[in-house]
């Protein structure tokens, strides 16, 4: 329950990155000896991926609110529950790294938000291509490898998570691969920094090409995880649409820019230090065109937050979505809030209005939820964002984060 008008003023902390925190822990399967994560967000997601690790055969344990002890077994499970594997798309990863350790493992086709159909198609190509055979049996999929060996994989598509499904299952095993195409996001190198500390051989994360060089297996480490990208857009956005000024810290600048060139063009003053970036916005921001890419492009998951912000806008903006099928259902919702929308699949045309007034709106997903309250801060009146517990998989204690810089916002059970 969001009651708008206020201008956010203040520092925000930024968590560690989910996205670099779920397939580091997946990679985690292949440990065998003790591993500890640093800085892992409190976030639902990750809760699912300990469920799925534990489910696996895992121990794990926090020593702190954001420090994991995993400890590896003798021997993986090798069938992945399927509700978990329901609940989230991003369990999809632990694949690579269960068949790279124990030449087998079961899931079924992924779940996961409803941003459109999201198959898995390039995962199964590319662990054809390391060796798997792979075979379906009453709705789930069953891979298997004696040993996995070395292949150059073109992928059609630079897909993140296939990615890193590939360098997880190259990694333990013999033989050299290497990745045409890779996804070059800075989650990606993440992923590499940690498999080399437990002992694999993989380079080129953050170009298109990562070669891979297969070993008998790998040990433990202790890492700390870089700060979330795209929750510090989503503040850096939450301080624009209240015309206010907010600092978010700690963040990796070079992981922004994209983000913060469109700020910039919109005409909000950005001061970017060591390990922070401000924004300043005194009035309402200009009209741009916008358009999602893969990294280094402008990314995907911070396109549903830019359209309340868009709403506001002086003049008539152009947003193109060419990642996933649906990034625009909460459309409907800020219509209902006053905004002069036009969508076409994955097209949207957005007319500034004035102001946009309180109602009550319901979440689909994680970014589109994130985006109605960014919605909420700026309206007149109170709104109401049902289904919040979409937001909490991705953003941790958004409410008390936007409380510190001066958001009248609480969460109620209804
Ligand atoms: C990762 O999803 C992120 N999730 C997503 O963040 C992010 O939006 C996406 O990368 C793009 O950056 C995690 O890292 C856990 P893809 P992923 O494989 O790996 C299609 C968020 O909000 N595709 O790069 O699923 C797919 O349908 C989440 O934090 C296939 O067709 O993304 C999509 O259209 C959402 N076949 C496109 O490729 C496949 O086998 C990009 O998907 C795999 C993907």
């Amino acid at each position: 329950m969001v009651d708008g008008g206020r201008r956010l003023e203040g520092k925000v902390r930024i968590s560690g990155a989910k996205n670099a925190s779920l397939p580091i822990l997946a990679a985690s399967l292949m440990a065998t000896q003790p591993v500890i994560l640093r800085n892992i967000p409190q976030i639902s997601d990750v809760e699912i991926m300990l469920a799925m690790l534990t489910a696996l055969g895992m121990s794990c344990s926090w020593l702190d609110d954001h420090t994991l002890k995993l400890v590896p077994p003798k021997q993986l499970n090798t069938k992945a529950p399927e509700k978990l594997l329901r609940e989230m798309r991003a369990s999809i990863l632990v694949v690579g790294p269960v068949l790279a350790k124990e030449g087998k493992v079961i899931v079924t086709q992924p779940g996961g938000c409803n941003i459109g159909p999201r198959p898995i198609d390039y995962h199964i190509k590319g662990m054809e291509a390391l060796g798997a055979n792979i075979r379906e049996d009453s709705g789930m999929i069953i891979f298997e490898a004696e040993q996995l060996k070395g292949a150059e994989i073109m992928l059609d598509y630079p897909s993140v998570g296939a990615t890193e499904n590939i360098m997880c299952a190259a990694a333990v095993g013999s033989g050299k691969t290497v990745i045409h195409n890779a996804a070059k996001e800075p989650e990606i190198i993440e992923l590499q920094n940690f498999l080399n500390l437990l002992g694999a051989r993989v380079k080129g994360a953050g170009t298109d090409r990562i070669t891979i060089v297969g070993v008998d297996s790998l040990g433990g480490t202790d890492y700390s995880v870089i700060p979330d990208r795209i929750e510090a857009g989503t503040y850096l956005v939450a301080g624009a649409i209240t015309s206010g000024d907010v600092t978010v810290e700690p963040v990796i600048i070079d992981h922004l820019e994209a983000i913060l060139a469109k700020l910039l063009e919109m005409g909000f003053a950005i001061t970017k230090e060591a390990n922070s970036v401000r924004i300043q916005a005194t009035g309402r921001g200009k009209a741009i065109a916008l358009r999602s890419m893969p990294y280094p492009g402008f990314p995907t998951d911070m396109l549903p937050e830019m359209i309340p912000l868009l709403c506001l806008a002086d003049g008539i903006s152009m947003v193109y979505e060419t990642v996933f099928a649906s990034r625009l259902k909460h459309v409907d919702d800020l219509v209902r809030m006053g905004a002069r929308i036009k969508t076409e699949g994955r097209l949207a045309m957005i007319t500034g209005v004035p102001a946009l007034h309180g109602t009550t709106v319901r979440a689909t997903d994680l970014r589109a939820g994130a985006a109605l309250i960014l919605a909420g801060l700026a309206a007149n009146g109170q709104t109401i964002v049902e289904n919040a517990e979409h937001i909490d998989r991705g953003y941790e204690d958004i409410v008390g984060k936007l409380q510190s810089v001066g958001a009248e916002i609480v969460a109620r059970d209804l």
